[in-house]
C-alpha cells in the first residue's frame, strides 16, 4: 500500500527512481511523483493516475541529472487521488520534502497547532502535515528534525525525507510500514519491498520499527528515532529479477496462476523426508513440543490469507485434532480476545507487512500466546516478530489478486497439521499417504491448467452477468469464498461465497435464469448432499458451473459447465478445486477489459488499517 523508492549514490537518480515506481506499482496506482535534487533546489514533479503518466510529465521537460532523490506511488487515504494530494509533499518554506506511507492519525490536531503559528497547507493529505511539522523543526539538520517531529506523531510511516540544504543527504524512517535499505558500492536504495531493490542490489537491511537511517553516498547510520545508534545486520534478498518479470505472460496474475506447479514444488522442497516418513519444518522445530501440546488454534489474516486459514480451520481440527477458531485480524485486534495457556496464534499473511495481521499478532503476543507464522516474503515484520513459522518459499507475488500465495498457504497448513498428527496419533502408513498425494499435486495442478482455454470460453460467455454464486461445503467451502473474491476484485462482478446449504437461508432468492452458481462438488463426505444444492439452483434456472472429480458423469448430466480435477484426498482437494476458479475469474476480468494486475482501489499490500 503506497510504494516508496529513494536513491543517493553515483547514478542517475530520475530512471532509476522511475523503473522502482513501476515494479512498486501493485502497491498503489492513483497517482505517483518524483523528487531531485536541482542544485540546491527541489524538483518535484507529480501526477494523478499511473507511473506512465508521470513518466509524460517528465518527459516534456528538462530534468536534472541528480544522484540523490525520492519517488512515490500512491494508494489514496487521506485526500482524492489528484496531483495535488501525490507525494513528495514539501513543507510550506519548499526546502523540505517527504514522501510517505502510512498515516498520520493525530494529523489534524498537528495541522491546527501549525495554522495557528501561520504554517499554511495545499493538500487534504496527512502527509503534508507531516512535512510541514519537520520544517517548522528544521535548524540546519534534516536527521533531527525529523526525529523531532516524529516524536508529536501517533501512526504509521515509512518515510523518506531531503532538504535542499542538505543536498547529498536522504534521511528514511520508519513505524508500521516496511523500509528495506539496498546496499550497494558507494549506493543506497531503499524502497517499501526488495522488488524495487534486486536489480542493484542483493545485500539489503530491514529497518525496524522506530528506526531510521541518514544516508550519503559513501556513509550510512542506523540509530532510533530517539537516536540511539543501531547496529543493523545486512542480509541477501533471496528473490531474482527474472521472478518479478512477466516473462512472456500478458499478466502477473496469469503468470502466478501458472507458477503454481513449481511454487508448490518449492514449497515441499527439503520438508518430506521420505525415508523416515516424516514432515521436516525447521522454523518451528524449537517449539514443536509447545505445538503438539497446543490446547487451542487461532489462525488469523485478511483476504485470501484469512480463506487459506479456514482451511486451516478443517485441516487442524480433522488432521492434528486441535480446537481451533479463524479470526478476522481487524476484527481480533479489537475484541480483548481471551488467551489461556496452551493457546497458539497463527498469523497467515503472503506480504507479512499487513497492518492489521500485524496488529492482531502483537496483541496476541501481548497477551501471552505463542506465535507462529506462515508468511511469503523472507524478512518481513511479521516474519521477524513471530516466534516461530514456516516461509511460503514460492516466490513472489505481485499481482493484486493473491492466487499461488493462497496454494502456498494451505500446503504449509497441510505440512503443519500432518507433523502434529504424526506426532500424537497418526501412523507412519496413513503419514505416507498424505505425502503421496500430496508429492502428486503439482502434476495434478498441471493437468487442471490445461483447461484453462476451456475455462475462458465459458467465462466469456457469462462475464456479462453481473451476480454470481460460489458454493461448497467442508473443506471446499472456503474455496468458494476464495472463488467469489477472485472473481470481484478483479472483474468487479458481485459474487457471494457461501457454504451451500446455506443458500436455502435467504441468497436462494436472488437466483434467477441465467445466474451463474459455481459449485464445488467434487467427490468426498458431502458431495451427494452438494447435489442436493445443485438441484435447488436447477429448479429455478440458475446456470450450474461445476468444479467435480475426474470420472464423474453424473456431474456432466446436471451441470452447464464442468471443470475437472484429478483425485485426491479430500483434505488436499482445496489446492486442486481453487484452480478453475482462479482462471475463471482471470478469464472474466480480461473479457470485461479490466486491468488485472491493477485493480480498481485495491492496493496487494495493505499496511494501514
Ligand atoms: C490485500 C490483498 C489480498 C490479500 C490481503 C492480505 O487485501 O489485495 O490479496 O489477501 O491483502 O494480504 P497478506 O499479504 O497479509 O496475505
Amino acid at each position: 500500500m503506497c510504494g516508496i523508492v529513494a536513491y543517493v549514490g553515483n547514478k542517475d537518480a530520475r530512471s532509476l527512481l522511475i523503473e522502482g515506481l513501476k515494479r512498486l506499482e501493485y502497491r498503489g496506482y492513483d497517482s505517483a511523483g518524483v523528487c531531485l535534487m536541482d542544485h540546491g533546489k527541489l524538483f518535484i514533479r507529480r501526477a494523478a493516475g499511473r507511473i506512465s503518466v508521470l513518466e509524460s510529465v517528465l518527459d516534456e521537460q528538462t530534468v536534472p541529472a541528480s544522484q540523490i532523490g525520492m519517488a512515490h506511488t500512491r494508494w489514496a487515504t487521506h485526500g482524492e487521488p489528484t496531483e495535488c494530494n501525490a507525494h513528495p509533499h514539501m513543507d510550506d518554506k519548499s526546502k523540505i520534502a517527504i514522501v510517505h506511507n502510512g498515516i498520520i492519525e493525530n494529523f489534524s490536531a498537528i495541522k491546527q497547532f501549525l495554522s495557528d503559528l501561520g504554517h499554511t497547507f495545499k493538500s487534504q493529505t496527512d502527509t503534508e502535515v507531516l512535512a510541514v511539522l519537520i520544517g517548522h523543526f528544521y535548524e540546519g539538520n534534516l536527521s533531527k528534525a525529523v526525529q523531532t517531529a516524529l516524536h508529536e506523531v501517533r501512526g504509521t510511516y515509512g518515510l523518506a525525507a531531503m532538504s535542499c540544504d542538505e543536498p547529498d543527504t536522504l534521511v528514511v524512517a520508519r513505524r508500521g510500514s516496511p523500509l528495506i535499505i539496498g546496499v550497494g558500492s558507494d549506493e543506497y536504495v531503499v524502497a517499501s519491498d526488495a522488488a524495487a531493490i534486486v536489480e542493484h542490489t542483493t545485500q539489503v537491511i530491514y529497518l525496524n520499527d522506530n528506526e531510521m537511517a541518514v544516508l550519503r553516498p559513501n556513509h550510512f547510520r542506523t540509530t532510533t528515532i530517539d537516536d540511539t545508534p543501531v547496529t543493523k545486520k545486512v542480509s541477501e534478498v533471496e528473490f531474482s529479477l527474472q521472478q518479478i518479470e512477466l516473462g512472456g505472460y500478458e499478466h502477473f496474475m496469469l503468470k502466478e496462476i501458472f507458477e503454481q506447479p513449481d511454487a508448490i514444488e518449492d514449497c515441499l522442497r527439503g520438508r518430506l523426508d521420505r525415508r523416515e516418513g516424516r514432515v521436516v519444518l525447521g522454523g518451528i522445530s524449537q517449539y514443536s513440543r509447545d505445538i503438539v501440546r497446543a490446547r487451542r488454534l487461532i489462525i488469523t489474516g485478511c483476504g485470501t490469507a484469512w480463506h487459506a486459514g479456514l482451511v486451516g480451520e478443517f485441516l487442524f481440527e480433522e488432521l492434528a485434532k486441535i480446537p481451533t477458531e479463524v479470526e478476522y485480524a481487524s476484527e481480533f485486534r479489537y475484541r480483548n480476545p481471551i488467551i489461556e495457556d496452551g493457546t497458539i496464534v497463527l498469523a497467515i499473511s503472503q506480504s507479512g507487512e499487513t497492518a492489521d495481521t500485524l496488529a492482531a499478532l502483537r496483541e496476541a503476543k501481548d497477551r501471552g500466546a505463542l506465535s507462529l507464522g506462515i508468511v511469503n516474503v523472507v524478512g518481513s515484520t511479521i516474519a521477524r516478530e513471530t516466534d516461530a513459522g514456516v516461509y511460503l518459499h514460492v516466490g513472489p507475488e505481485i499481482g493484486v489478486a493473491s492466487t499461488k500465495a493462497f496454494t502456498g498457504q494451505i500446503v504449509v497448513e497441510i505440512l503443519l497439521a500432518l507433523s502434529i498428527a504424526r506426532r500424537k496419533y497418526m501412523s507412519q502408513a496413513v503419514l505416507q499417504e498424505f505425502l503421496d498425494a500430496l508429492e502428486k499435486i503439482p502434476d495434478q495442478i498441471r493437468q487442471v491448467l490445461e483447461q484453462s482455454d476451456a475455462i475462458r470460453e465459458v467465462a466469456i460467455e457469462h462475464a456479462k452477468r453481473d451476480n454470481w454464486l460460489f458454493l461448497g461445503r467442508g473443506f471446499n467451502f472456503p474455496v468458494a469464498l476464495e472463488g467469489a473474491l477472485k472473481l470481484k476484485e478483479i472483474s468487479y462482478i458481485h459474487a457471494e461465497g457461501l457454504p451451500a446449504a446455506e443458500m436455502k437461508h435467504g441468497p436462494i432468492a436472488l437466483i434467477n435464469p441465467g445466474m451463474p452458481a459455481v459449485f464445488i462438488a467434487t467427490r468426498g463426505s458431502q458431495y451427494e448432499k452438494l447435489l442436493g444444492n445443485i438441484q435447488e439452483v436447477k429448479a429455478r434456472r440458475g446456470t450450474i458451473l461445476a468444479v467435480a472429480s475426474e470420472g464423474d458423469d453424473y456431474i456432466s448430466q446436471v451441470a452447464d459447465h464442468v471443470f475437472t480435477v484429478p483425485n485426491t484426498i479430500e483434505p488436499l482437494q482445496p489446492l486442486l478445486t481453487v484452480i478453475p476458479l482462479q482462471l475463471l475469474a482471470y478469464h472474466a476480468a480480461v473479457a470485461r477489459g479490466c486491468n488485472v494486475d491493477k485493480p480498481r482501489n485495491l492496493a496487494k499490500s495493505v499496511t494501514v488499517e
